[in-house]
């Protein structure tokens, strides 16, 4: 059963696709994916913990499509040349011809491997996107980023390559680890602030329904927050301009994941909150919106139970000068420039080319200082 389930239709021209979102869309994945493959047989890469979970189930879903499957072990450590290198091999080793269809089967560390490992497997094989955390339905299955880390930063190695398919089943979030669920949420509000004040409020009344598990509620910010990336990545497919909006919260986030050692002390949607949190505080203190916007985000996202404060990442972070150059480091500095993205208030994000280096500096200064 797919219990009312929704399509937002990403508009690439030849490259379009459908992104599903319902509870039970595991159970009819055969029939969804039927269409497009030319002989029924399925590739699907893994992870560990998303294997013994929903495997089988998927499995089951598939019907008369036989499935293959490699399980990778679960976390952000995967998404390196090791286990990328298995994977593409793998298929190889599997015969993976240019007309099958690879699936991606997890959160985002898979999405991004696998949709990578399908960019470049005999040069380009379609693939779909199952996404099982609410990261990955919310934003890393849709718009066709793919790709691993380097020892020299996150995400420095990929390809775009779109999907054909994406299913986002709402009921397989139901397993996820509520700090998994509140990290994905951090995506979510990115959103609202971004582009959307009307969702912003909608999530301020309807985030704790949400992360208490209602389904309807969950499928709503999933749906909206889909459109509005694909809105923007129609609009920018290879971030040219526009779709740097989504990095909304983003350079603080990476330089903070750096810090930790992308380990558990921060996840990736935990970052994305704390750094949306200090975006919104950059451009009060620019003179770009009033004191009330960040007063808000921070109240939502503490109201959430979520990460705000750089208090709130456990163990020891490196001064202020020092957070800095790993923001210079990070792949979205122009010309030696600080790019940020900022705020002229809550659904009004802009991107900045030219922000003052000390203004940065003091901002972190004073976080660092309330710790
Ligand atoms: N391509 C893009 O546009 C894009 C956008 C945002 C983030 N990302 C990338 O996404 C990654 C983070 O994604 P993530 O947060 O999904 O991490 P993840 O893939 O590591 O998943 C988080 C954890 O949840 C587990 N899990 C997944 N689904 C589950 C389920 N249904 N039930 C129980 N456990 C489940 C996983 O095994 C893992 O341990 C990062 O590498 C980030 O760079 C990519």
């Amino acid at each position: 059963m797919t219990d009312g389930a929704e399509c937002v239709r990403v508009d690439l021209g030849p490259r379009s696709y459908d992104v599903r979102i319902g509870a039970g869309l595991l159970a009819r994945a055969g029939a969804e994916i039927a269409p497009l493959l030319a002989r029924p047989r399925v590739a699907v890469l893994t992870d560990e913990t998303v294997a013994r979970l929903h495997l089988e189930a998927l499995r089951d879903g598939l019907g008369g499509i036989a499935m293959t499957s490699l399980a990778l072990p679960a976390g952000e450590a995967t998404k390196g040349w090791p286990e990328f290198s298995r994977a593409v091999d793998w298929l190889l080793a599997g015969k993976v011809e240019r007309r099958d269809i690879v699936v991606a089967f997890g959160g985002g560390v898979i999405g991004d491997l696998a949709g990578f490992a399908a960019a470049v497997l005999r040069r380009g094989v379609r693939f779909v996107q199952i996404p099982t955390t609410l990261l990955a339905q919310v934003d890393s299955s849709v718009g066709g980023k793919t790709g691993i880390n380097s020892v020299h930063g996150k995400n420095l190695i990929g390809a775009f390559h779109q999907p054909s398919l994406v299913l986002a089943d709402i009921a397989v979030l139901e397993t996820l680890p509520a700090r998994d669920f509140l990290s994905g949420y951090g995506e979510v509000v990115k959103y609202g602030l971004l582009g959307d004040a009307a969702f912003f409020d909608w999530l301020e009344a309807n985030g704790p329904v949400l992360a208490r598990g209602d389904r309807a509620a969950r499928q709503a910010a999933v749906r909206r927050s889909v459109a509005m990336k694909a809105r923007i990545v129609e609009r920018d497919e290879t971030e040219e301009g526009d779709r740097a909006l989504l990095n909304l919260g983003h350079t603080f986030c990476h330089a903070l994941e750096k810090a930790t050692g992308y380990s558990a002390r921060l996840l990736h949607g935990e970052g994305v909150a704390i750094g949306c949190t200090l975006a919104f505080e950059l451009s009060q203190r620019l003179g770009l919106c009033s004191q009330e916007a960040p007063s808000r985000v921070r109240a939502h996202l503490r109201a959430m139970g979520m990460k705000v404060d750089l208090s709130d990442i456990p163990g020891e972070l490196p001064g202020a000068e020092a957070l800095m150059s790993l923001m210079a480091q990070d792949k979205k500095v122009v010309d030696g420039r600080l790019r940020f993205i900022l705020a002229r208030g809550i659904g009004e994000a802009l991107v900045a080319d030219d922000v003052p280096g000390d203004a940065v500096l003091r901002l972190l200064e004073g976080a660092l200082a309330g710790r």
